[in-house]
């Protein structure tokens, strides 16, 4: 799998959804969903009802991003909603093996999150039990923060676990992302990025989806973990 770019609708206009979504359809690979709970983030956005509504007026697959407590009881609603890829918060799950393996069970790719300052190293013979690894390049919470090049070096980090063991894991960055810098997360080893403002806030959506996979794609060719093959 090559660069894949995942908008999220936190920063559109939220009384048209079903317009966010067509707006980067069919350009981007996925439509990323963020659920806060204003108790695992100090923000709140929307929940199940309004996912499995999206999940049905998309096209696109729906990557949901849970930024809640208690992820071992709720995350798996998402996936029996039909998200194609459910991303809990490792900071907020007691048992991230079983609940991986719960969501891809129910027929879900499994994702875990990592906040800025929580280390990968602790997990590294957890990635064998998902799809997906988010590595946040921003707290959590909102959009439109700046990017944390602190987060760097993790990635880096992240990409060389992966390529040790042969893992078929995707690593995917959210917040901050757009022009400027998705090409240090791509050349870092991200191969999934996930933009809000950078894609909301343009005024030609699909442009600025098929803009960053553009600068992605470049970056990843010249990329130190890079292989042709
Ligand atoms: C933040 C969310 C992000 C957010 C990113 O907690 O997880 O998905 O929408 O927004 P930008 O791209 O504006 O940083
Ligand atoms: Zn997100």
């Amino acid at each position: 799998m090559g660069v894949q770019i995942s908008p999220s609708i936190l920063s559109a206009d939220f009384t048209d959804l079903a317009g966010a979504v067509r707006a980067i359809t069919p350009g981007a690979d996925w439509v990323h969903v963020d659920v806060m709970d204003n108790h695992f983030v100090p923000n709140l956005t929307l929940g199940l009802p309004v996912v499995e509504r999206i999940v049905e007026v998309s096209a696109l697959p729906v990557d949901a991003h849970l930024m809640i407590e208690d992820a071992d009881r709720w995350a798996p609603g998402y996936a029996e909603a039909g998200a194609a890829s459910v991303t809990f918060h490792v900071e907020a799950s007691a048992a991230p093996v079983r609940l991986a393996r719960e969501l891809r069970r129910l027929g879900s790719r499994a994702g875990m999150a990592l906040k800025p300052a929580t280390p990968v190293e602790p997990y590294a013979e957890l990635l064998a039990e998902l799809d997906m690894l988010l590595l946040m390049t921003v707290e959590p919470g909102f959009g439109g923060q700046a990017f944390l090049d602190v987060v760097l070096p993790k990635i880096r980090r992240a990409r060389e676990l992966v390529k040790d063991r042969d893992l078929r894991l995707w690593l995917q960055v959210d917040g901050g992302v757009a022009a400027d810098t998705i090409e240090r997360c791509a050349d870092a080893g991200a191969d999934v990025f996930v933009a809000g403002s950078a894609v909301y806030g343009a005024d030609d959506a699909a442009a600025a989806v098929q803009a960053l996979r553009e600068s992605a794609e470049r970056a990843t060719e010249s990329a130190w973990w890079h292989s042709s093959s």
